[in-house]
């Protein structure tokens, strides 16, 4: 199947979401489902399909048309998720674990690709707000436990909800201290963390997706209730709407820099327990183009050595990856 970037969509103004064409469905035994609140919630309202088996094209529809997400940005995730974890000759991934309908490609040289964005590594990583890390627990799912303590995150450092009386606002602030507890959390407690520049910037912009994707496009407010309905149930708020302007690139990373900033960390890893900096990659500081450096370093090498369609599809996927990054 030939791979091409979808045109821009026009539609990109305030819109109450789910419509009547996209109700909740529970998942079934066979759905998959994974680490990402976003996808999840988007597959169990039928914007990505139902069995959480979705194309690049479907992924990108689907962001942009339930979050708002812009037409690059989500490009850029797409590929990745389709390069990483999917089968880029087929054009599927699975937005749960390995599915015998995402087959790996033939003759990967450092393993299968394939996997689903469950299986560790590329794009899942290490100090999530609402997963475990690998190794310590279940880094797929939800987590009770992680999220009781982000709500006393959220009790601490957030506002008072103007909208729905004793639910509490989830503020920058809230993600700021809750991200670096996290941090110190598992720079302490798993002696393998990964945190390297990619994965990184990479959690820390997940932090921004929920102050800037989540929140009700009407008021721009995500209390409690809001963050519960889409991390705990996976299910549009009541009454939700999506942002009023699509949430690019470097809207994101000015935000996740916003959250990294009130408490600035250095990329690197626990190596058997001792944390370990990282050997700067190109600048040594910050900057965009290690981050897609070590984006492409997780990839399988293999992808570069394919020929006709799966190279043509390799190619399309990873000029959208790199797109938004300014890099070639
Ligand atoms: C986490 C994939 C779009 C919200 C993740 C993770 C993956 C993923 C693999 C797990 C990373 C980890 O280990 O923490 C994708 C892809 C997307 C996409 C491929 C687009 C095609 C979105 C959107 C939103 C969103 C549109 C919000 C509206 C989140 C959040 C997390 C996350 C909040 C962090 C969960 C946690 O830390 O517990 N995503 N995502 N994602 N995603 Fe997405
Ligand atoms: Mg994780």
């Amino acid at each position: 199947v030939k791979i091409v970037v979808p045109p821009v969509q026009s539609d990109t103004g305030i819109k109450l979401i789910p419509d009547a064409q996209h109700p909740f469905v529970a998942p079934g035994p066979n759905d998959q489902r994974g680490p990402c609140p976003g996808l999840n919630t988007l597959a169990n309202h039928g914007y990505l399909p139902h069995n959480g088996i979705a194309t690049f094209e479907q992924l990108i529809y689907a962001v942009g048309e339930g979050f708002n997400m812009e037409h690059d940005l989500a490009s850029a995730l797409s590929a990745l998720a389709i390069l990483g974890r999917g089968n880029a000759y087929i054009n599927k991934v699975s937005i749960g674990f390995a599915s015998s309908e995402v087959p790996p490609l033939p003759g990967q040289i450092d393993g299968p690709t394939a996997g689903g964005l469950g299986k560790h590594g590329r794009f899942e990583g290490d100090v999530s707000q609402t997963r475990f890390d690998i190794g310590e627990g279940d880094y797929k799912n939800f987590q009770n436990e992680l999220y009781d303590e982000f709500l006393t995150y959220v009790g601490r450092y957030g506002d008072d909800s103007p909208v729905s009386g004793n639910a509490s606002v989830v503020t920058v602030k809230v993600m700021q201290e809750y991200k670096y507890h996290r941090f110190l959390q598992e720079q302490a407690n798993d002696p393998n963390l990964e945190f390297s520049i990619a994965r990184m910037i990479i959690s820390y912009d997940e932090a921004a997706f929920v102050v800037n994707f989540f929140p009700n496009g009407t008021d721009n407010i995500i209390d409690t209730y809001t963050l519960g309905s889409f991390f705990r149930n996976q299910t549009f708020p009541e009454n939700w709407h999506r942002r009023s302007s699509p949430g690019d690139f470097t809207f994101i990373q000015t935000a996740a820099a916003n959250i990294l900033n009130a408490h600035p960390l250095v990329p690197g890893t626990n190596q058997k327990g001792v944390w370990t900096p990282d050997a700067p990659l190109n600048t040594g500081s910050v900057s965009f183009t290690d981050v897609h450096l070590n984006i492409m370093q997780s990839l399988s090498s293999s992808l570069v050595q394919t020929e006709g369609l799966l190279r043509d599809n390799v190619n399309t996927l990873l000029q959208a990856l790199a797109k938004p990054f300014g890099v070639d």
